[in-house]
């Protein structure tokens, strides 16, 4: 596989190389953005599970664009590279301490929008990933319960499940409006979407808390429906398709049609543009160095690549950058 292989394959990848995006997961964000506007006099933003920082580079964008004292939180398990005007927090969601952080940020004032594009660490067996996302969920709910202001919105990335239902029934007991949105830049093919909860409105005598660890299986007859009613895709239709591989000499802009003649040069391959701080696959490489990895038996071997080839970002290394990568793709 040549470097360029993900760059044809992957329109979304290459034009966040080409747009300076630490992500693709950027588009995701600026597709629904476009269709809902929700972050149209936005103030104070918290950015959840925001590593590397594509989701906050938007928000600083389109923040910064209207007012530039706008406040933005970011939290990640992993450090992330500084984006200037973004307060960064490493830590994990699923903690109190983390929640009393954000809320220390916010001192008085509550935020007018939570994102949250967590993903756990993909185990491969199927019931339990879904658990854990709707644990990740969960967790994100229970901090924005502590910092979101009443009207304000909520947006988690959500993989669509048998739990999709009572997930969308518990968000709608706690804001007015929820939609499932699936942004074209987000694969057909892949499970996920993203709960849209608009204009946050707990019920009487709502107590916000850390401690809730599973979606109170009530209220949950009859949303399916809903469902299909609030599925929204967002994008242009006539945009790029994440799910076409494209040739490396077409223009390439987002949105599709507007490159500027400055665009039309030819496609010069682009480094990613900002490989993790502190990936966790560096264990693995770590081991591969001192010459652990070779003499582990063959299973611990197979664990060991399992676990580093799920990383979405080893992909997107040249081979020379992640000999440990370069290595297992010979094999
Ligand atoms: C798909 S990435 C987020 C990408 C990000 N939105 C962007 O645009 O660059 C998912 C992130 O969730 C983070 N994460 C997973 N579980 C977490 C937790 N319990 N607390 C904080 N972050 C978590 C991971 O560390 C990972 O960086």
């Amino acid at each position: 596989m040549g470097k360029t292989s993900r760059d044809k394959r992957d329109i979304y990848y290459r034009l966040a190389k080409e747009n300076k995006w630490r992500a693709r997961s950027a588009f995701k964000l600026m597709q629904i953005d476009d269709e809902f506007q929700i972050l149209k006099g936005v103030r104070r933003a918290v950015d959840l599970c925001a590593a590397p920082g594509s989701w906050s580079q938007v928000l600083s964008k389109r923040l910064f664009e209207e007012d530039k004292e706008a406040k933005i939180v970011a939290i990640d398990l992993q450090p992330m590279a500084p984006i200037p005007g973004v307060i960064q927090l490493q830590g994990d969601i699923t903690s109190v301490d983390t929640a009393n952080q954000v809320i220390e940020h916010f001192s008085g004032d509550k935020s007018d929008i939570v994102i949250c594009d967590g993903a756990p660490d993909v185990t491969g067996i199927h019931s339990l990933d879904e658990f854990m996302q709707a644990e990740l969920i969960l967790a994100a709910f229970n901090i924005t319960s502590h910092v979101l202001r009443p009207g304000g919105n909520f947006l988690a990335k959500i993989f669509r499940s048998r739990n999709s239902s009572l997930l969308y029934a518990q968000m709608k007991r706690y804001f007015k409006k929820v939609y499932l949105a699936k942004p074209r830049s987000s694969r057909q093919s892949s499970c996920e979407a993203f709960v849209l909860c608009l204009d946050y409105s707990p019920p009487e005598g709502f107590v916000p808390t850390m401690g809730r660890s599973s979606l109170e299986i009530t209220d949950a007859s009859g949303v399916t429906a809903e469902i299909i009613d609030g599925f929204v895709t967002c994008g242009d239709l006539s945009g790029w398709d994440s799910e076409k591989s494209y040739p490396l000499d077409i223009h390439v802009s987002f949105p599709r049609g507007e490159s500027t003649d400055e665009d039309r040069n030819r496609y010069e391959f682009k480094d990613v543009v900002q490989p993790p701080t502190d990936p966790a696959y560096k264990e693995a490489l770590e081991m591969k160095k001192t010459g652990v990895f070779s003499n582990m038996n063959a299973e611990l071997q197979r664990e060991v690549r399992k676990r580093a080839a799920s990383q979405d970002y080893i992909n997107s290394f040249s081979s020379k950058a992640n000999p440990f990568v370069a290595r297992n793709r010979k094999r």
